[in-house]
């Protein structure tokens, strides 16, 4: 969602006269675009100004001012607070604020810097400028924003607010678009995004209708053009009936699905405030796998969560090892200022999280091996994106997320085009086209 937002900060400082540029040291304004899900993280974004006020130093000895800029979560989270530990930061913005930027830098003209933290997410989206710049073969829109679940380790409902779905015809008339300007993908984005309840065509009406992701992603998925549809994040709790349906009748949407399971241990679910306990996850699993046989699931972990026990680790790498997982990510708990979880008294020494995480993560990277291993051999339908490592190589994306390396023409790039599967790696997978990429090839 970060990378999305960056490129629409982009759009509405276009008619300003800014333009990206590929160094900071070139840059009239430095935005830094953070992240406060996790400690680590969030300090990042404290020694990436040290160094941005230095290149700022430099540019003033030449007589080029440099203003700098501090937006997303960490700037939601502490605020003033920034101002008080990076008084050189001219303008600190919150997630919602986006649309005033413009307005922000005309500021910075004066004294002082300027704070803005505001939360009126139903005017970000109505304000902010269509979507200017293409995105590629595959795009990100961002369809809903903001949590009510309130998992108690986590930051989001607090910097990222309340949920909130923008309007069916929003989103349709931004996937047109990005569709016309040659993205042949589509990843919907939100962080609950099959929570998705927006305002149905043609306004909420008098009884006020609304759609949920599965009737959305039907909508989109008659788009010309709009060849491939994923979502993410998703939670365990959205996943209704008509989604899982979906998945079994919407051909462009693909069988990849980013499903965050946490923790195996319902003691810990409950505690996380999750909503589910490990067996509904495997059901929930078992309904998505009948609906689409060759669904693969992706997850997130979170090892060492406050109380967590040798007996709720192993409860975890057990239903690691029922779903057999296609890519996962794992974490360390890191306690977040403001969230329960961090005031729990029963945290769980260092030491016995980086021990945790060792063994989860050899497991599913064997897991994911075996996933990738699996594709050798197949024929499969690869979207080429971009340049690969060397010179006539390109990389494209399987069904299931897996960068595929081949040799093509540039030519190929925004098709998709048939790959035999002859190596995989951890990351990876490479062949060959089973016909060449024709130049003059409608796409
Ligand atoms: N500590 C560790 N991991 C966290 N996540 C969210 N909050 C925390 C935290 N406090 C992880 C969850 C989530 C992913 C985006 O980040 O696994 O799904
Ligand atoms: Fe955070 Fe996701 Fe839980 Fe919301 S559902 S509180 S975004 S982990």
């Amino acid at each position: 969602m970060n990378v999305y937002d960056s490129a629409r900060m982009a759009d509405v400082l276009a008619p300003q006269g800014y333009a990206p540029v590929d160094s900071p040291d070139d840059a009239d304004m430095v935005i830094l675009n953070t992240c406060h899900i996790r400690e680590k993280a969030a300090e990042k974004v404290y020694s990436e100004l040290g160094r941005i006020r230095q290149i700022r130093d430099r540019r003033a000895a030449l007589g080029r001012t440099t203003v700098i800029a501090v937006a997303g979560c960490v700037a939601q989270a502490e605020g003033q607070e920034m101002r008080v530990r990076a008084p050189f930061v001219d303008i600190v913005l919150g997630p919602q604020t986006y649309h005033r930027l413009p307005e922000m830098v005309a500021r910075t003209t004066r004294a002082g810097g300027v704070v803005a933290t505001d939360f009126p997410v139903e005017t970000k989206f109505d304000e902010l400028p269509e979507a200017s710049a293409p995105q590629g073969p595959s795009a990100f829109l961002t369809v809903q924003e903001g949590c009510d679940k309130f998992c108690t380790f986590c930051v989001v409902p607090y910097t990222r607010g309340a949920e909130f779905s923008r309007p069916a015809a929003q989103i349709i008339a931004e996937a047109k678009k990005l569709v016309a300007q040659g993205s042949v993908e589509i990843t919907l984005l939100g962080q609950n995004v099959n929570a998705y309840r927006g305002p149905a065509p043609g306004g909420p009406g008098p009884d006020g209708e609304r759609w949920g992701l599965a009737r959305l992603i039907r909508a989109l998925a008659e788009i010309g053009g709009l060849a491939r549809i994923r979502y993410t994040t998703s939670h365990p709790r959205d996943m209704d009936d008509a989604l899982i349906a979906a998945h079994g009748e919407v051909a462009a949407l693909m069988p990849f699905l980013h499903l965050p399971l946490q923790s195996g241990a319902d003691r810990i679910l409950a505690a996380m405030n999750r909503g589910y306990r490990a067996g509904d996850y495997l059901a929930l699993v078992e309904r998505l796998r009948r609906a689409r046989p060759e669904l693969a699931l992706s997850s997130d972990f979170i090892v060492g969560f406050p109380g967590e026990t040798e007996a709720d680790f192993q409860a975890t790498l057990e239903l690691v090892r029922a779903v057999n997982y296609a890519q996962a990510f794992s974490f360390k708990y890191s306690p977040r200022p403001g969230t329960p979880a961090a005031l729990a008294e029963d945290q769980v020494p260092e030491e016995a999280k980086t021990e945790r995480l060792h063994r989860l993560q050899a497991l599913l990277w064997g897991q994911q091996l075996r996933f990738n291993r699996s594709k050798v051999g197949a024929t499969i339908p690869v979207l080429l994106e971009k340049a690969g490592r060397h010179p006539g190589q390109l990389v494209g994306r399987s069904p299931w997320l897996q960068p595929v390396y081949l040799e093509a023409s540039a030519a190929g790039l925004g098709r998709i085009v048939e790959v035999s599967v002859r190596a995989a790696t951890l990351n990876s997978l490479s062949g060959r086209l089973v016909a060449p990429v024709m130049e003059d090839a409608a796409a």
